[in-house]
């Protein structure tokens, strides 16, 4: 059995030092896009970690960093544990890394007691999550699942730099991507561990929760076509304002979530008007539109009535519209099997089981394609995310590293006896 040690609290003060110079592509707060300056300085401190924690590193194609420790038998199918290193703009210090970092923590215990389990374990940092720079998400768990579209490499970021440029700066390129993929049978189970991004756990004061599943997602690209024109001259019935109608549709989306009164949700978090000036009715507005449910029925009937009322008010206001879809995955059920696993780990800790579901998306969405999947979510303060605020109290950090030694012990000897 591995004793629980601070390993958990250094995992939290990791990300920490990940959130900034150089591992932030700003000086002032976190922002850690795919590819970028901060990432390579990331992926070489946490590849250094992963080295001192006994495991051969490598990169793949979508220069996801994949450390491996070897099991009793060698080329044994892996448990993979992973989670992102990206982060969103202003973001916070755990969201993604902390689930690697903790992951690290697993691999450094069993390395320091020499122990082997009858499965390889690999801590993978995907390099996408969070979707960030170019317009899609989960392209690096995407890769490893070898369920990234070949069209993903046709993606620039809002500078024009396309996947292919950003990837020939790490040495690798669009074409090579599909080689990311993890051949079927190579994966034994995935285990993720990230922060609630919520307050479920806080308010019933504990520390750690099952995962049951992940809710299913849509992500929308909206263009509104007016006439660009003189604030000062065009009258308000000759005008075509995009800002306006749009305005009108993002209400639309808040209302239509509301009134579904139950776990969907829909977010426009995004909109860029142009041409942008105070004294101009605007031409063009680009926004997108996030819409969320436990289930792929809920969220498709939501999203068809979104499109419905955004259609309407553009006919009504006479501009043009066109919707692409960015992104779209059904929800992710947990593993049965793996949830009993997890909280027992979890009882073992001292706290009672706790099972929740996860509205925040998780590169786990992807990882089901290769095998069954579990989730634990730790308590994070105020169930604040995607924010600097975001904290985790080193404590429960280390009830994480705990669950998570104890369900790897587990798994190994249902391997064993099986
Ligand atoms: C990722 O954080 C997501 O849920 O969008
Ligand atoms: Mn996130
Ligand atoms: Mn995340």
């Amino acid at each position: 059995m591995v004793s629980a040690t601070a390993s958990g609290a250094r995992a939290a003060a990791r990300c920490i030092e990940l959130s900034r110079a150089p591992y932030s592509d700003r000086p002032d707060r976190l922002f850690r896009g795919w590819l970028t300056p901060a990432y390579r300085a990331t992926i070489e401190r946490v590849g250094a970690w992963m080295e001192d924690a006994g495991m051969t590193v490598r990169r793949d194609a979508a220069i996801n960093l994949i450390g491996r420790y070897e099991g009793a038998t060698p080329a044994a199918p892996a448990l993979v544990i992973g989670s992102h290193l990206d982060s969103v703009r202003d973001g916070g210090a755990y969201d993604g890394p902390l689930g690697v970092m903790l992951g690290i923590e697993c691999v450094a215990a069993l390395h320091a007691e020499g122990r082997r389990l009858p499965f390889a374990i690999e801590v993978i940092g995907f390099g996408d999550e969070e979707g960030s720079r170019f317009p899609a998400a989960m392209l690096g768990s995407r890769a490893v699942a070898g369920t990234l579209a070949p069209q993903a490499a046709d993606m620039a970021d809002a500078e024009g730099v396309s996947v292919d440029a950003a990837l020939r700066d790490f040495g690798s390129d669009a074409a090579s991507l599909a080689s990311a993929a993890r051949m079927p049978g190579t994966m034994l189970a995935y285990l993720e561990a990230h922060i609630e991004q919520g307050p479920v756990l806080e308010a019933e004061g504990l520390a750690l929760g099952t995962v049951t599943g992940i809710a299913a997602q849509l992500r929308l690209e909206a263009t509104v076509t007016g006439v660009a024109g003189h604030a000062g001259t065009v009258t308000m019935p000759l005008r075509r304002d995009a800002l306006a109608a749009a305005a009108r549709m993002v209400a639309a989306v808040e209302d239509i979530a509301v009134a579904a009164a139950s776990d969907l949700v829909a977010t426009v978090g995004r909109i860029e008007v142009a041409p942008g000036a105070a004294n101009v009715i605007a031409g063009d507005v680009r926004f997108t539109v996030d819409i969320r449910a436990g289930a792929t029925d809920r969220r498709d009937r939501a999203a068809a009535a979104i499109r419905a009322a955004m259609d309407g008010i553009a006919a009504e206001r006479g501009v043009v519209l066109d919707v692409a879809t960015i992104h779209d995955l059904p929800p992710c059920p947990c593993d049965p099997r793996l949830m009993d696993l997890l909280d027992a780990a979890i009882v073992a800790t001292g706290q009672p089981s706790r099972r929740l579901m996860s509205g925040a998306g998780h590169d786990a969405m992807a990882m089901v394609a290769l095998g069954p999947v579990a989730m634990l979510f730790v308590r994070c303060a105020g169930g604040i995310s995607h924010h600097p605020a975001e904290h985790v109290d080193p404590a429960d950090a280390d009830a994480a590293f705990a669950a998570m030694c104890g369900f790897i012990d587990r798994l190994g000897e249902q391997v064993r006896d099986a």
